[in-house]
């Protein structure tokens, strides 16, 4: 009751957002794409696969999956003159800035040709998206380090393709590492969708006024990038190389727990999950298998390791069930891969780009989906009288 006028709580109640393309269970740590388990389609699937499953509802059966990576590997190659377009930003620039930008010059390249009524051409907007995500983020980094852009290679699988463009040296062949493409395919799988996250919200809510799909992933790329949401992966390695050494963890433990400090955990908590991510579970046992295999030894492991073991024994993380999230072991990974850390919330976007197009083709498939627009709780001024200047 603001004393202006007392709010009916029901009238106030937002409907939750009615979707059929993944179910988490906090409680549980439970994560279903179209109602699979996340443990099973980290096992035996693959992120196009998955991609597929989420835009479609369906595992692809013979032959659709096969046209399905046609189509996507079909549309990989960006407009050329999109390249002139990195050459606007300073060479420093962030690359979720640039891919923010270059993914929404996209609406300028395919916005009058889009039919947003037409199912079919709906589909095709959703695999360009997918298809150039690493496109255009593989030449983000390029542009970044002063190296030419890399045409994607057709005859390569998604994640090779793009650890092709991230890293071909132009003077040499450059040497596949079937490791990393297919470590990077299985994070991809982790980070492809998870409900109405803050990104997946802003892509639905861009996307409830009919506004083109690559300003609407825009939009999203623009949510993830926040510290408290995608770009806490970046922010973890920060927080690990800050810490430095396992001796150091405790003193980090304490200054989280100080309200004062403005130090978070970061990479600790979520919104749903009050029990573990189940991300992080399959993400940390990763960690170990792909730093093996890629003979990668890593201090800031340990560190992370410490920090996990020390928070989950600490009352104050307990009360408040604060588990390790989907970004607390992501960038060890990515860093193993030679994934520079400014880069870690692109790779995030990549893979979140599936889920974001899945929900924007299914607001479109829903009949009754209406514009997005949340109410509010006014807590301002009552109505008052204007008040001529020389009497203020
Ligand atoms: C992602 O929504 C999604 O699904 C997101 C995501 C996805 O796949 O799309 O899963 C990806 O964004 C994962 C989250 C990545 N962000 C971080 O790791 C940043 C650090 N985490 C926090 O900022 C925080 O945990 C949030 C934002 C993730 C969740 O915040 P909540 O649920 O709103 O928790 P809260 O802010 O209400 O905190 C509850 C209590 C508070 O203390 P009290 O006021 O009760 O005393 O826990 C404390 C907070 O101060 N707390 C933390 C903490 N997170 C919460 N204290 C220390 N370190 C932390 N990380």
């Amino acid at each position: 009751d603001t004393g202006y006028f007392t709010y009916d709580p029901g009238f106030m109640s937002t409907a939750a957002t009615k979707s059929a393309v993944t179910f988490i269970d906090g409680d549980q740590g439970v994560l279903l794409y179209r109602g699979y388990p996340i443990e099973q389609l980290a096992k035996h699937s693959n992120f196009l696969e998955v991609a597929y499953l989420l835009i479609n509802g369906e595992l692809p059966g013979a032959g659709e999956f096969e046209k399905f990576e046609h189509d996507v590997t079909h549309h990989t190659m960006m407009r050329e003159s999109l390249k002139n377009f990195f050459q606007g930003f300073h060479y420093d620039a962030h690359p979720m800035a640039m891919c923010m930008a270059a993914v929404g010059s996209l609406a300028a390249f395919y916005h009058d040709s889009l039919d947003i009524n037409d199912p079919a051409q709906r589909k095709l907007a959703a695999i360009r998206l997918i298809a150039k995500m690493p496109t255009i983020a593989a030449a983000a980094y390029r542009y970044s380090i002063g190296w030419p852009i890399r045409y994607p290679r057709n005859n390569l699988e998604y994640c090779s393709r793009f650890l092709h463009m991230m890293f071909e040296v132009p003077s040499e062949p450059l040497q596949m590492n079937p490791v990393a493409a297919k470590a990077l395919d299985l994070l991809f799988i982790l980070h492809a969708d998870h409900e109405q996250n803050a990104s997946t919200s802003t892509v639905r809510l861009v996307g409830s006024t009919g506004a083109n799909p690559y300003a609407c992933v825009a939009a999203g790329i623009a949510a993830l990038w926040g510290p408290a949401h995608g770009g806490a992966n970046e922010a973890v390695l920060k927080m690990l190389a800050e810490i430095g050494d396992a001796k150091n963890v405790g003193k980090a433990v304490e200054r989280a727990k100080d309200k004062n400090s403005g130090f978070r955990l970061m990479g600790f908590g979520h919104r749903v999950y009050k029990n573990f991510d189940p991300r992080a579970t399959i993400i940390r046992e990763m960690c170990h298998k792909v730093l093996g295999e890629l003979g990668v030894k890593d201090p800031l492991l340990d560190v992370a390791m410490e920090l996990e073991q020390a928070a989950l024994k600490d009352p104050y993380f307990v009360e408040r069930k604060l588990y390790p999230n989907v970004d607390f072991y992501s960038g060890i990974i990515y860093k193993a891969l030679g994934i520079p850390t400014e880069m870690f919330t692109v790779m995030f976007a990549i893979a979140r780009t599936a889920g974001w197009v899945a929900h924007w083709l299914e607001q479109h498939e829903t009949p009754d989906a209406k514009i997005g627009r949340p109410r509010q709780i006014y807590t301002g001024a009552p109505t008052r009288d204007y008040v001529p200047a020389d009497k203020r």
